[in-house]
């Protein structure tokens, strides 16, 4: 029989004490940005909190753009509800993407709220959190010991996936490229594909442009990660060390180039210039995965999947910067595959008992009751920062 917990959310301090089971009331909202087809969970994810006892409450219609109807959730033994109900009576509401200025004024204390952020580039956003009192915990945030981002991670092997697809699509002549089937046929050589960054993003592109049958080169700056990507890939890809003289040379026998760089906290580096557009072949196709942080590619603007390629001295540009957003069906499943699971220990343990057991979702908590807790949004708006630690009395798990 299911009991429902006194112990609010809110209140952290008493929540390790009190180990009654909980009950949490959990809301999924329906996206409302432009283009954003993603939902929070999955109807297989709703069943698993139903199944630890949560009250699970879905706005109407927030899995359509996925392919999830409000029937399967319900099968599932989750709630629909109407926006109002989803964010004023939920503890812990789930999203994708951050806020938009229409859902401000929903923001409440007491209120978890689990999603993309992305607050470093936001101001208006960060204030609002703040001036609610909300609890926000970004998924971007949330870091391993080891510096991985797992749910970054899902996005980005989404993307390097797509990467590769349209490497090799938009080189089909009547799409302005070069005319060339990447993977070649028996007597025929395949296409060249280059990478530059050997990521996450790097190693996905590479065994989709490796398994359409191109000859792939990945160009990295970290010895330690060619090593391993020419471990695992069993020397199916040359690695080669990046610098800018290499790039020149590789880049003039490359019929695709995916941009996969990223330099932590800082906007990407440009390693192609207009000028070796020059030694490139007409035709051939740069996809600049990167270009959400800036781009790598000097001649980079950020597309859309309705109008994602334009050429630029013969040379086609794909620079679509939310790639995931195009499959939303994979994107949601990978999405809430990662996300689950802190889900399910925030639901568990209540927040401040969730972060004091797992410092990866510590990592995650950017807003708290007012105070921002994540020292990089903190600095990029030179506002107070206020270390968790000292907003939140870790509580012994
Ligand atoms: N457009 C989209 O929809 C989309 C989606 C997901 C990720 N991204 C972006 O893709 C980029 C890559 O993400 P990731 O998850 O693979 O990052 P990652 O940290 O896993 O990999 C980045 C790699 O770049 C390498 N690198 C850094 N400087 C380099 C240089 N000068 N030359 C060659 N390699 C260099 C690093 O050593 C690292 O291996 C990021 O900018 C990310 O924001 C975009």
């Amino acid at each position: 029989m299911r009991r429902r917990s006194r112990v609010s959310c809110s209140s952290f301090g008493r929540v390790a004490a009190a180990r009654v089971p909980r009950v949490l009331r959990i809301g999924v909202a329906r996206e409302i940005k432009t283009d954003e087809y993603r939902v929070a969970l999955t109807p297989a994810g709703a069943r698993e909190l139903v199944q630890k006892g949560h009250d699970v409450v879905i706005e109407t219609g927030a899995g359509d753009g996925s392919a999830f109807p409000d029937e399967e959730y319900v099968r599932a033994g989750a709630q629909i509800g109407s926006v109002d109900d989803v964010w004023s009576q939920s503890e812990l509401l789930l999203k994708v993407k951050e806020p938009i200025e229409p859902e401000y004024a929903r923001l409440r204390d007491g209120l978890v709220l689990f999603t993309y952020l992305h607050i470093a580039a936001d101001e208006p956003l960060t204030r609002a959190l703040v001036d609610s009192g909300i609890q926000a915990v970004a998924y971007e945030t949330v870091e391993t010991d080891d510096r991985r981002l797992p749910l970054l991670a899902p996005m980005s092997e989404i993307a390097g996936r797509i990467a590769a697809q349209a490497g090799a699509y938009f080189l089909e002549k009547p799409l302005g490229g070069r005319g060339l089937l990447l993977g070649g046929v028996p007597g025929v050589a395949p296409g060249r594909v280059l990478v530059l960054g050997g990521g996450v993003v790097g190693y996905n592109a590479a065994i989709i442009a490796i398994g359409l049958g191109a000859q792939v080169t990945i160009l990295d700056r970290s010895i330690d990660r060619m090593r391993y990507l020419d471990e695992i890939l069993s020397g199916r890809v040359s690695t080669v060390m990046s610098s800018a003289l290499q790039i020149e040379s590789s880049i003039a026998d490359a019929d695709v180039v995916i941009g996969a760089v990223l330099v932590p906290g800082a906007r990407a580096p440009k390693l192609v210039t207009r000028d070796m557009l020059g030694v490139m072949k007409k035709g051939a196709v740069i996809v600049d995965v990167a270009i959400d942080q800036g781009g790598c590619v000097e001649t980079a603007h950020a597309t859309t999947h309705s109008d994602p390629v334009y050429a630029v001295e013969g040379i086609t540009h794909y620079c679509v910067a939310n790639m995931p957003g195009g499959v939303p069906i994979t994107s949601t499943k990978a999405l809430t595959n990662a996300t689950l699971p802190y889900v399910e220990a925030i639901a568990e343990h209540g927040l401040a008992s969730a972060v004091a057991r797992d410092r990866s979702l510590a990592r995650g908590v950017n807003v708290l009751d007012g105070k921002i807790t994540y020292e990089p949004v903190a600095e990029a708006h030179d506002l107070e920062y206020s270390p968790l630690e000292d907003v939140l009395p870790l509580a012994r798990a």
